[in-house]
C-alpha cells in the first residue's frame, strides 16, 4: 500500500554504536531502518552483511529493510533471513535469468522482495518483476549511484517514480539518495512513498523535526 514509510540509512549513523543509533532513530520517528548491505564488488565500497543485522536485530524489533548492493544476492537470502532482515532489496542489475527463483526464495524465507535500479537503468527493466505472478513488492528507485552516503539527489530520475506510480497506483515505491528536507517534495510529488534519507537525518541537530518534515510532505 502506499502508506508514508521514513526509512533512515544506517550507514550515516556510527557503526560503532549501531544498537543506539537505531533505538536513536526508532524514537525520533523513524518507521524503518534501511540497512545498506554492499559487497565491495557490485559497488566500490565494503559495508556490513548478515552478521551486523543478526547482532542489530537483538536489540530492536524494527522493520529492517535492507538493501543489497551485491554482485550475487541469491547467496545471501538464506544468511540473511536466518539473521532476522525484514525487506530484501535487491538490484535488477545484479540479475540475470533467475530472478523468479530469487524472488520465490525470498518469501518463502518470509522476507518481503524489493527491487531496486541504479540511475542509468531504465525504468522498463523493472516490468516484468512487478508484473509478473509472484512479483516484487516495492521498487526503489536510486536516487544517486549507488556506493555512498552524502551524494546529490538526481532530480531527473522522478521521471521514473511517475511512471511507476501512473501504472501501478498501490506498489511501494522507494527513493534513495540525496533525500533531504530540500528533495522531499520533489519525490512525493513524483509517487515516492518510502523515503531513505541518511546525511539529511544523521547530520541534522533535530532528527525528529527532518522526519516528521518529510512525513508531512508525503502525505500531503
Ligand atoms: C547509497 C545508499 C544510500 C545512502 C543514502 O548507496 O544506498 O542508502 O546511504 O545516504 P544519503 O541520504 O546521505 O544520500
Ligand atoms: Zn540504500
Amino acid at each position: 500500500g502506499v502508506v508514508p514509510k521514513i526509512a533512515p540509512s544506517m550507514l550515516s549513523s556510527d557503526f560503532a554504536n549501531l544498537a543506539s543509533e537505531a533505538q536513536r532513530m526508532i524514537g525520533s520517528g523513524a518507521d524503518w531502518l534501511h540497512m545498506d548491505i554492499m559487497d565491495g564488488h557490485f559497488v566500490p565500497n565494503l559495508t556490513i552483511g548478515a552478521p551486523v543485522i543478526e547482532s542489530l536485530r537483538k536489540h530492536t524489533e524494527a522493520y529492517l529493510d535492507c538493501h543489497l548492493m551485491v554482485t550475487n544476492p541469491l547467496d545471501y537470502v538464506e544468511p540473511l533471513a536466518k539473521a532476522g532482515a525484514s525487506g530484501f532489496t535487491f538490484h535488477v542489475e545484479a540479475t540475470k535469468d533467475n530472478w523468479r527463483e530469487l524472488v520465490q526464495q525470498i518469501k518463502s524465507k518470509g522476507m518481503r522482495p524489493g527491487l531496486a535500479l541504479k540511475p542509468g537503468t531504465p525504468i522498463e527493466e523493472v516490468y516484468p518483476l512487478v508484473e509478473d505472478e509472484n512479483p516484487v513488492e516495492m521498487v526503489l528507485v536510486m536516487t544517486v549511484e549507488p556506493g555512498f552516503g552524502g551524494q546529490k539527489f538526481m532530480p531527473e530520475m522522478m521521471d521514473k517514480v511517475r511512471a511507476l506510480r501512473k501504472k501501478y497506483p498501490l506498489l511501494d515505491i522507494e527513493v534513495d539518495g540525496g533525500l533531504g528536507p530540500s528533495t522531499i517534495d520533489a519525490a512525493a510529488s513524483a509517487g515516492a512513498n518510502c523515503i531513505v534519507a541518511g546525511s539529511s537525518v544523521f547530520g541534522a541537530p533535530d532528527p525528529i523535526h527532518v522526519i516528521s518534515l518529510m512525513r508531512n510532505s508525503v502525505e500531503a
